[in-house]
Order: C-alpha cells, then structure tokens, then sequence
C-alpha cells in the first residue's frame, strides 16, 4: 500500500514535472524532446527545429514586432489574431467601409492591402554565442563588464555570416548567463486578406478578456508579398506572394481533452526567477498601485462613454489598452496571492541555502538572497514612485503626458542644441494632430483631478513634487485646465510657435507646462539615478542567482525568461478547477455564444449571419457531433506576444490559434502553477468556418492543405 503510494505520488510529479516553461527551438532534443514525446508528440525535435531542412520554425514569423504568426498556404498567407492585427484593419476603415463592425474578405489577390511599416520577420537559424560574447569580461568591473559586451555584439553582429537580405541579432538569456544570435529575414511588404467582423474577432471584449469559458473568433488574415527572388523588398505593385519554407497543413480532426498540443512563437517577457521578497513587492505595493490609478481613469472614461457616442468612439482604443492589463494585474495579484507564490518561492529558497552550504559555495552564494532582500528594501520607495510617475505621467493622464512630451522637447535643446529642438518641436507640432483628434478636455480634467490626488497622497514625501504639497487639487484643477494651451491643438500649436527661445519662455509660462516640468524633473533628479543604480545591484544579482540554480539545480525546470525570441511551450488541452466547486471544461461551442448574446451590445452582439448559420447547423465539414466548436484551453506556457502563434498538433498540423490566458493563471508571467494556468486559443475549425460559411471566401480555403490525421491511423 506505502509503495502504491510513493508510486502515485512519482506518477503526479512526473506529470507535474511535464509543465510549464518556453523553450528554445534548436534545444529541444534531449529532456523537452522526451517530455513532447511522452506527452504524446509523433514528431522529433529536428521537425519543429533545423537549419538544413526546413521545419516549423519555418512557417511562424513574429508579427509586426508584438505578435506571433503563422503561414498557411504555399502562396505566403498569414494567420495571427484579430487584436493583433487590429490597427491595420482600423486604419482601412472609415464611416462607408467600417471593416471593424462589418468585417472585410479580400475575393481576389488584387483587393488585398497594403500596411505601411507592418513587418513580419522569420528565424533562419540559432546559433549560441555565449562564449564570444563573454570574452574579455572576465575581471571587469559591472559597468565596465557591460559595456565590454555590447562591443562584442556589436562587433559579432556585423562579422557573423549572413545573405545581404538577412539581419544578425544578438539576444541575452539566463540574464546574461547565454547568448544566442539570430539570422533573421524581415519582410516589409505585408497585406490585409481578411478579418471577421468585431462582434466575431472581438466577441466579449474586455468583459471576457482574461477569462474563460471564451468564445471569440480572434483571427485576422494577411499574405507576406516578396520580390522576385522571393526576398523580402518594399511595396511594390511588381511584388508577389511570397514562397515560404514550410507552412502549416490544417488538421480537420479537432481536439479531445488531453491531447498533445504546443505552441511557438514569440513571448515577450517573464520574470519567472524573481526571489520571494520581490514577488510580495508586487503582491502588495506595485501592482496595487497600479491597478488603483487604472481603476479611477477606466471609471471615469467609462462614465463618458456611456453617454456620449462620440467620446465612445475617441476612447474606446485607449480604453481598451489601459483596461488589458489593469484587468491583468488584478488576476495575476489574486492568484499569486491563491497559489501561495511566495512560499513557494521561500520555500525553494530554503533549498537553495542549504545546497549552497551543502555544495560548498557559500563564498559565491552565501550572501544572494540576504542582498536581493536589502536591496529590494531599498528600492522599495523608488519602485514605487517610479509606477505612479508611469501610470499617472506617461501613462493616463493625457495632458500630463503631452506636457511630458514638451519637457523631452526643452531638454533636447539644452542637450542636443537649436536645430534637434526645431526638428523635434515641428515634428511634434504635426504629430499632435491625431492625437488631440481623439481628446476629450472634460474627460482629460476629471482624470486628472484624481489621478493627481492619488500622486500627492501616495507618491512617497520625499519625491513628491513641490507643486503637490499641500495642494488644493480642486483648484489646480480649475487653473490648469482653464489656462493651459496643451488641453487643445491650436492652442498648443500657437505654444510650439515662434523662435526656441520665445517656445521655450511661453511653454514655461503655461500653468500645465510648469506643473508637468516640476513633477519631471523631481522624478528626475531624487527617483531615476537612485532606482536605477539599485536596479543594477538588481540585476548582476538576478544573474548570478540564475547561474547558482542552474549550477545547483534546485529548481527543477529551468527555462530562459520570455525575450520576445522564438520559443516553445507545449502541454495537454486540458480544463481545470477554477476555484471551490467549480470545474471548467476545455473546449467551447457555438451554443455558447449563443447563450451570451445580447442584442445591440458592443460587446456581446451577434450577426444575423451568424445566428442563421447556428439556427441551420450549417457547420459544413467543420462541426463536430452536430456541434461547431469555438475555443479551447490546455497546458502551455504562454505569456503577451504568443498573441496569434500556432497551436500545432502531434504531428505537425495546425489546430488552433493563440490568443490569451485563463483568469486565474494569469500570473504564470511570475510563477506557473500547472493546475490553474491554461492558455485559450481558438479552434482552427472555427475560423475555417467564419472564412468559408460566415464569408463566402472559397478563394482563401482553397489555399489551405486541410488534412485529416486521426482519422488516417
Ligand atoms: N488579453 C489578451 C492579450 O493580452 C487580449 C487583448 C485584446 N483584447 C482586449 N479586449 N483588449 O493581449
Ligand atoms: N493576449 C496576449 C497577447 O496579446 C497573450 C497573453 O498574454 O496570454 O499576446
């Protein structure tokens, strides 16, 4: 019975052992291959990884800097999510074609179009650099260490062999304990194919974002253009679809519960190895902050735009934006604080002490983690203030951020001199048109009477700006906001007009301008230099703190922090308990959109289309059992930039679409806790049937290599 037991207990941690993590593609053999395989993968890890053959890393390009993709037919097209490529589609759109609300189908290659500055870039290979990277550092001092390695790269990037038409990038994993170049292509001329309407790609919005069950159709179309030479070129009319290495085959057989899925692409950033005391940091003070000032200006704005269809339309992008991670940080706070992270955390530590006595190496690692806790008290302050300065500054307040603009502008010339402040001022003169498009003054005033309420209690007495002690925020309020030129666009326009020195005396004479400047250059003078002095104690510990676990192994998976390179998670699909009593499955269905819709809501709307297809059944080859599936959830470690990367079955075939994480797993940026943190993709078969029932676009299906591999075996 005791050996049933210990035998159980192996079978949970090896199951427990399989999860989390994002790996790098060309290291996979070995323990993540065995891992895939066990998992239920029937490929090998030179399938998904090589350099002389091509393989899938071949057919997932990052998207425009911020998102992930995949290619999907011989002919260069392109899969990512709808919020991905939702500036473009915007940007195609006006009042007589709103492609937003109605969607928009490319019939023929011709009405495809084009996207100025839209990029999307391919890893040719990975190579490790670590040790010609490190050369010449050994005894250096930490400043003196840095600045040795990016001569290094900088030097390596430009001898590394590579095409004319490729670029070398150099990146830095474990903190600096690795460094690995790219050779990468970017191609530059990238065109919109299609994107459902909002009410399918954005189904839910920001009520549903971060949550689960979910039901949105979060995909948009585009095709990589290339030269004749199928090397990436500028627009041109002469262009052609681009040829791809590889692309993905779409599987028609669906997903079950437990099947193996992964998912490459492009995460952004983790900080997966943060010690206990910085992980209650952000528990307790940072993200609350943060969420605090978030929670006044969304309130706020809300209350506009309910009212005002106008204000509605100005706000709802920036709405949208400040709303995704003050909804974030709010689950990731709950389940850091629900998984017991942080004693999790200490617990390891715990380990790690020992180890380090046990192996010998307290002169390296004695003192880590008693430096990582004085230093974190230190920055504690500085950490703080920074956040406010951030979100109440640059982030929310719109007239603090514009002023914030001016300050850039007038240190320029005090740094760069007369011609780089004229250059910069008339730049900013024009680019402020498109912003003030979308300003509302009233709006602005009231977030700015509370958010500035908000800095002068809570900002820490010693950085607070003198313009905020003692203020009646009331008053300041009312002086600002009916004197100062930045709250519209010719008024400031006028401001950014003239001589330097009579812009630079006028802007010093604006109520707005001086109260901006004042909170900058405090910020300046008593936040930055100290928060980044003790943020670079910080980090050289971060680095030898990684180098000690990877050298004494008590954490058992190690994985580089997400760095916005190529990487790959995988896991099972897979529901989960969300909480006491409640148990959500994997998989979601049209009926449950159905279940949701609200008619005339901007959230939760559904087109008559739509409705007429699910009242039909008309599910074509892509229902299941009578039923057309939607979304569903598994294992994979993802984080912001796995937007729009493949979730790709055992065998190599494209199965859903990325597009978000699960409420309660939201803080696996942080700490992955295997039972709670599920990434939400869309199924494949659902975005089939929105190109091909719901849009009539047989021109794009018939691109697409749809394969049937379970029914095959
Ligand atoms: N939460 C997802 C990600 O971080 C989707 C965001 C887009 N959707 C939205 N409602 N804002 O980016
Ligand atoms: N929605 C995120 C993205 O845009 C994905 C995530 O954070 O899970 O990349």
């Amino acid at each position: 019975m005791r050996f049933l037991k210990l035998i159980l207990l192996f079978v949970v941690i090896q199951a427990k052992a399989q999860q989390g993590g994002m790996w790098i593609p060309s290291l996979l053999e070995g323990m993540n291959e065995k891992e895939m395989k066990n998992l239920g993968m029937k490929m090998s890890a030179a399938d998904i990884y090589d350099v002389n053959h091509s393989s899938l890393k071949d057919a997932v390009p990052q998207f425009d800097g911020g998102c992930t993709s995949e290619v999907i037919s011989p002919k260069g097209l392109l899969l990512t999510n709808h919020h991905c490529g939702f500036d473009a589609i915007q940007s195609h759109s006006s009042v007589e074609h709103d492609y937003l609300t109605d969607g928009f189908w490319a019939y023929k290659m011709e009405d495809e179009l084009p996207n100025e500055g839209m990029v999307v870039m391919f890893i040719v290979r990975i190579e490790d650099v670590t040790k010609q990277i490190l050369t010449g550092t050994e005894n250096l001092s930490e400043t003196e260490k840095q600045k040795k390695i990016q001569e290094n790269m900088t030097s390596l990037s430009n001898s590394f062999p590579k095409e004319s038409w490729q670029e070398n990038k150099i990146r830095t994993f474990y903190e600096g304990n690795q460094y690995l170049l790219f050779v990468t292509e970017t191609f530059k001329d990238i065109r919109l194919v299609g994107a459902p309407p909002s009410s399918i790609g954005k189904f839910g919005s920001d009520t549903d974002n971060w949550v689960w069950p979910r039901h949105t159709g979060d995909f948009s179309l585009f095709r990589i253009y290339a030269d004749k030479n199928n090397h990436p070129a500028a627009y041109s009319k002469e262009n052609v679809s681009y040829v791809p290495k590889h692309f993905l085959p779409i599987s028609m057989d669906g997903v079950q519960e437990n099947d193996f899925n992964m998912v490459m692409g492009f995460p952004g950033r983790t900080t997966e190895y943060l010690p206990a005391v910085a992980i209650e940091q952000i528990v307790n003070e940072l993200n609350p902050a943060k969420i605090e000032v978030r929670d006044k200006a969304l309130k706020i704005e809300d209350g506009f735009m309910r009212k005002d269809l106008a204000i509605k339309i100005q706000y709802a992008s920036k709405y949208a934006g400040i709303a995704n991670y003050w909804k974030k940080w709010i689950g990731e706070t709950q389940g850091l604080k629900k998984s017991g992270a942080v004693q999790v955390r200490k617990d390891e530590e715990k380990r790690f002490r020992e180890e380090v006595i046990r192996k010998g190496k307290t002169a390296e690692y004695g003192n880590l983690l008693t430096d990582f806790e004085t230093n974190y008290k230190e920055i504690a302050p500085y950490a703080l203030a920074r956040d406010y300065f951030n979100e109440v500054v640059l982030r929310n307040t719109e007239l603090l951020s514009v002023g914030y603009k001016l300050y850039q502008l007038e240190q320029l010339q005090k740094t760069k001199g007369e011609q780089a402040f004229t250059d910069r001022k008339n730049a900013l003169a024009n680019g402020l048109g498109d912003f003030y498009k979308d300003y509302n003054k009233n709006v602005d005033e009231k977030i700015f009477s509370e958010l500035i309420s908000i800095y002068a209690r809570k900002v820490p007495t010693p950085f607070l700006p003198s313009a905020l002690s003692g203020i009646d925020t009331e008053k300041l309020t009312a002086d600002i906001y009916n004197t100062s030129a930045l709250t519209n666009y010719d008024a400031i326009k006028k401001l950014l007009s003239g001589d330097t020195q009579t812009v630079i005396t006028n802007m010093n004479a604006d109520k707005g301008y001086q109260l901006v400047k004042n909170m900058a250059e405090t910020y300046m003078n008593k936040v930055a230099p100290k928060y980044d002095e003790i943020n670079l104690r910080i980090t050289a510990l971060q680095r030898t703190y990684i180098k000690a676990l990877l050298e004494l192994k008590t954490r058992p998976r190690m994985f580089p922090d997400a760095n916005s390179t190529l990487r790959v998670t995988y896991g099972k699909v897979k529901g989960y308990k969300a909480k006491d009593a409640t148990v959500y499955e994997s998989k979601t269905y049209l009926d449950g959109v159905m279940e949701k819709y609200i008619p005339g809501d901007y959230e939760f709307d559904v087109s008559p289309k739509l409705i007429e297809l699910y009242n039909k059944k008309d599910y074509g080859p892509y229902g299941e059992a009578g039923k057309m599936p939607v979304c569903f959830i598994g294992t994979s470690h993802t984080t912001g930039g796995n937007s729009g990367s493949p979730a790709i079955d055992a065998r190599g075939n494209l199965i859903g679409l990325n597009f978000d994480r699960v409420w309660e797993g939201t803080m696996s940026d942080i700490y992955y806790d295997p039972a709670i943190c599920r990434n939400v993709m869309t199924d494949i078969r659902y975005v089939l049937f929105i190109i091909d029932k719901f849009a009539g676009a047989q021109n794009i299906i018939d691109e697409l290599k749809l394969v049937h591999p379970k029914k095959k075996r």
